[in-house]
């Protein structure tokens, strides 16, 4: 068995700090093999800074994933073409910086293939179809000879990441959605073993508005016109899922995290 734990959207310094004081113990506790996370919002609340990459790899992270604030840093875009941890949606239009898929490899030598696309419906819609961009991953992921296949969807409607992941299942050993901040209660396992969430939740401020200060969230609301957001404070969680792989890259088991943090 391989067991993986895949952080939600890893929320400003009180992301990274609830990373910091808890990973290594969740990874002792739970004998995790892999450490995986989505990282969009690492820095500030919105994007990837360079520091904030290898911070979280220092911490134990193995993966991070990303999304649409992914490229808010270019000063990540030749380390996103050279750190092979790091993977963005594959199907931004090209040329695009980074890559879309990853194989990483955990300590006893288990291959696992790592991609990453975001969802078109209320977001992008300049993207490529995301079911297809999933395919050609497959594809890709399968010519390396990895055990087991994760995917992170980034995306705002349950509809199209629960029809990506019937698209996908007995072909892909679990997807993860991401991008709401918000923990959703239908982790499940699919007929044919791929692991499933609407959304893994977020590691990060919730006394906040998917993180962000609420008075500027209530004032672009009531008044239409946004101004710049602050990242929030207080109230921190962790949240998470793991998930239970058996020799076939099949997901046997997935169950939701979600630990208070000290505030910090
Ligand atoms: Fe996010
Ligand atoms: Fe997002």
């Amino acid at each position: 068995m391989t067991k993986i734990l895949f952080l939600g959207d890893i929320f400003s310094k009180f992301g990274r700090l609830a990373v910091k004081r808890q990973l290594a113990g969740i990874i002792a506790r739970e004998e995790i093999d892999l450490s995986l996370a989505n990282a969009e919002n690492a820095s500030g609340g919105k994007g990837l800074s360079q520091d904030s990459a290898l911070e979280l790899f220092d911490y134990g992270l193995d993966g991070l994933t990303g999304g649409n604030h992914t490229f808010q840093y270019s000063e990540l875009e030749p380390m996103m073409d050279n750190d092979g941890r790091i993977v963005r949606p594959a199907n931004y239009p090209t040329p695009c910086p980074g890559r879309g898929w990853t194989v990483l490899e955990t300590p006893g030598g288990v291959k696992v293939g790592l991609g990453n696309v975001q969802g078109r419906l209320f977001m992008n819609s300049n993207l490529d179809c995301p079911f297809k961009s999933c395919d050609r991953i497959l594809e890709e992921i399968g010519k390396t000879g990895a055990n087991i296949s994760i995917i992170d969807v980034h995306a705002e409607a349950t509809s199209e990441k629960k029809a990506l992941a019937w698209y996908l299942d007995g072909r892909l050993g679990a997807l993860f959605g991401t991008h709401t901040h918000v923990q959703t209660s239908d982790a499940q396992i699919f007929p044919e073993g791929l692991a499933y969430i609407s959304d893994a939740g977020m590691t990060g401020p919730h006394r906040s508005v998917i993180g962000m200060n609420k008075d500027e969230s209530i004032s672009f609301f009531l008044t239409g016109r946004a101004k710049r957001y602050k990242p929030a404070k207080g109230d921190i969680f962790l949240e998470g899922v793991i998930v239970n792989f058996n020799q076939k890259g099949r997901a046997e088991e997935i169950k939701t995290l979600k630990i208070k943090c000290e505030e910090y």
